[in-house]
């Protein structure tokens, strides 16, 4: 995340450790921890050579991996900047003085840090797309949301900017659950937004509510499919799938209790809007 100095991720230095326990790592160029099959990945803003022997001979840690690239290349290339899904304008924190709201536009201020959900990657846009679609259209229809892998919380973010009054939003990744729960207080959406750390492998959480997003992966979304706690909420848009994936994914819908309402599509991605029935 970013703190004081730092006010926009440039170069990133990531060390990969085998082990999570690390011992507190007290310092002020680190971007924060990433703990991902039992192991620790460590970005910071600047080379720590020195700080990385030290907990490597502390903790009796080996380096899986290192690497030094730059923060575009972290982010599939792109240069990360205000855009707007309207009527949100989502502007990164190094652009925020320069963000001039027109009439009916609602800002939503973000770190995106190292976490997915930028805003810059296809299926993020379209889960916020169809989120703004439904929430303008009837204002009545989304009450309460779960965020199922929120990222850095932005879905969940749009949401309550538009008016969704009460939303869950879960991940596995500490770091993420940092992420969002420092854009969610940015934006001042504490009174609506709930962020919890979760696997949700283990723990499906109450899906009783008015929509639930699932932005994820085909394995997990098949967990989903085929336990019938994930189908209680009145809406679902689903993503994260490409087209060679479709077809398994369609067919283990249970669609004796679904309509498909809406398939969206952004580069090769996919993205469905479904209702119970
Ligand atoms: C594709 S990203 C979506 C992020 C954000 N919702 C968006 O649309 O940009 C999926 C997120 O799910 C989280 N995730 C993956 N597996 C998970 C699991 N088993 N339990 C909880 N969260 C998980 C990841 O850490 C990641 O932040």
């Amino acid at each position: 995340m970013l703190k004081p100095p730092y006010t926009c991720y440039d170069q990133l230095y990531v060390y990969n450790f085998d082990r999570t326990d690390l011992g507190e790592i007290n310092d002020p160029d680190l971007i924060g921890t990433w703990i991902e099959d039992e192991t620790a990945i460590l970005f910071f803003h600047k080379e720590k050579k020195i700080l990385i022997e030290e907990i490597r001979k502390r903790s009796e840690a080996i380096i899986i991996y290192e690497a030094n690239l730059n923060y575009q290349d972290w982010e599939a290339g792109l240069n990360i900047t205000t855009f707007s899904i309207p009527p949100l304008v989502v502007a990164p924190l190094w652009e925020v003085a320069q963000l001039q709201l027109q009439e009916g536009e609602i800002g939503i201020h973000l770190d995106p840090s190292v976490i997915f959900g930028s805003g810059f990657h296809p299926t993020t846009r379209l889960c916020l797309q169809v989120i703004s679609d439904m929430v303008t259209s009837n204002s009545t229809a989304v009450q309460s949301m779960v965020d199922l892998g929120t990222g850095t919380g932005l879905l969940s973010i749009g949401a309550a900017k538009l008016g969704v009054q009460t939303i869950r939003c879960y991940d596995n990744n500490p770091f993420a659950c940092a992420v969002a729960d420092k854009n969610v207080k940015l934006n001042n959406c504490e009174q609506q937004i709930l962020v919890s750390e979760a696997d949700l492998r283990a723990n499906l959480p109450d899906t009783n509510v008015d929509l639930v997003v699932a932005n994820l992966y085909k394995g997990l979304l098949l967990e989903f499919f085929e336990n019938p706690d994930f189908w209680k909420a009145k809406y679902y848009i689903i993503s994260g799938f490409t087209p060679s994936m479709e077809g398994e994914l369609l067919a283990a819908l249970p669609m004796d209790q679904l309509k498909l309402l809406e398939r969206r599509k952004s580069e090769t991605w996919r993205l469905w809007l479904l209702a119970k029935k």
